[in-house]
């Protein structure tokens, strides 16, 4: 059975408002790399359906790659590692590496992944975020690109989940408190 809506209490982001900060933020990113050929980094899976309309939004030339970490566990917050699920193909040594990743919060995995980036000789390391959560952050790190700040709220849509449900929503909405609370482990 498909997720229900009923389970999220606000759209915060129309499929039309996505969409067209995505565009924009593509022709950004492009003006910022005209003449080079980055490397694109979709941290999976939250990035996945930002990463399929970001770059399709780039008007410069980019090679495409996947790496799967992840933080959480099946609830709301982080578990405090970094585990490495499923590693970049491309030899990033002396290339320009931006990591897609779906939202900024305590900043542990984008620290974490660029310092990682880094340390395979990446020319440069840059972070494009669908969202940002500044008021969240505990470690030292910021989105160079970003599409929207947003509160401290949980939520899901257009590829972010909540134990794995509504990634496949258009838009992105707030979960409600109620279905959160289901979770035994919260
Ligand atoms: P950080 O390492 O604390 O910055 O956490 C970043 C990761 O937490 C993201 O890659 C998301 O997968 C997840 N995350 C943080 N906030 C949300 C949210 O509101 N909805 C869905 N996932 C989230
Ligand atoms: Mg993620």
């Amino acid at each position: 059975m498909k997720t229900d809506c009923s389970d999220v209490g606000k759209i915060l982001f129309t499929r039309r408002k996505i969409a067209r900060r995505v565009k924009k933020l593509g022709a950004e990113v492009s003006e910022k790399y005209a003449g080079l050929r980055p490397v694109c980094v979709c941290v999976l899976k939250g990035a996945a359906i930002f990463f399929s309309d970001f770059v399709r939004a780039l008007k410069i030339d980019a090679e495409l790659d996947f790496i799967a970490v992840s933080t959480y566990g099946a609830g709301t917050s982080s578990s405090g590692r970094l585990n490495i699920k499923s590693d970049v193909s491309t030899n990033l040594s002396g290339r320009d590496v931006i990591i897609v990743e779906d939202v900024v919060d305590s900043g542990f995995t984008m620290y974490k992944l660029k310092a990682l980036f880094e340390e395979r000789g990446a020319r440069s390391v840059a972070i494009a975020a669908l969202f940002d959560k500044p008021d969240k952050r505990k470690y030292d790190t910021c989105a160079d690109f970003s599409c929207f700040s947003v509160g401290d709220e949980f939520i899901v849509g257009y590829g972010l989940d909540f134990d794995e449900k509504f990634r496949s929503l258009p838009f992105v909405g707030v979960l409600k408190k109620s279905e959160i609370e289901k979770q035994p482990n919260n």
